[in-house]
């Protein structure tokens, strides 16, 4: 069974509903390490509840990415932990040159929008503003740019009347959890086919 690890800055919900596949057997890959560049994320918590190696790695000085050692210190540890693929659960900077090069079109992210529509920070609170009747979430490669890369799959999460960004976050948020394991489920199945 193909191996992942996860790399969080938050809460975890998303790491949680992709664990609860595993052990009902639906993932079809394995979770095997987490790594946060939060000291204190909840994901951490989580995944040493889930007895998995759980690390905090040092972002270093900037606030959007990290610095070249802790992406080589990240790179290290997932090589380390053996990973076929790797898997973005709400991590909040932008991969750079050294973990993509290691693992190239073999990082996933979700967003919370229907890409490309609203990019970058807060994209529920963005659609709300914008007052599209739809929003929605997507799961993608990584790339060089900012939630560019080839979408894998997008569930839709209509705009009700009276909806605030929070409310409409909640329900996306739901429809995250149902789509992040399917298209994780559907990636590691095609890995190592020709086109993969
Ligand atoms: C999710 O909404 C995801 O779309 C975004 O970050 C959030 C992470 O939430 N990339 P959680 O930590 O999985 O609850």
């Amino acid at each position: 069974m193909p191996r992942f690890g996860v790399l969080g800055s938050g809460k975890g919900s998303n790491f949680r509903a992709l664990t609860e596949a595993f052990q009902v057997g639906t993932l079809c890959a394995q979770p095997v390490i987490v790594l946060s560049d939060v000291e204190h994320a909840g994901i951490l918590d989580l995944g040493r509840e889930l007895e998995l190696p759980s690390r905090f790695v040092s972002p270093g000085p900037f606030r959007t990415k990290m610095s070249p050692a802790a992406e080589a210190e990240i790179v290290r540890l997932l090589r380390e932990a053996k990973v076929d693929f790797v898997v973005l659960a709400g991590f909040m900077r932008v991969i750079k040159e050294l973990l993509l090069q290691a693992f190239p079109r073999r990082i996933l992210n979700i967003h919370p929008s229907l890409l490309p529509a609203f990019r970058g920070l807060e994209a529920w609170r963005q659609a709300v503003e914008a007052g599209v009747p739809e929003a929605g979430c997507t799961v993608h490669l990584v790339d060089f740019g900012v939630d560019t890369g080839r979408i894998l799959g997008q569930s839709r999460v209509p705009l009700l009347h009276g909806d605030t960004a929070e409310s409409l976050y909640a329900r996306i948020q739901i429809a995250e959890h149902e789509l992040y394991p399917r298209i994780v489920r559907e990636f590691a199945e095609k890995l190592g086919t020709p086109e993969n």
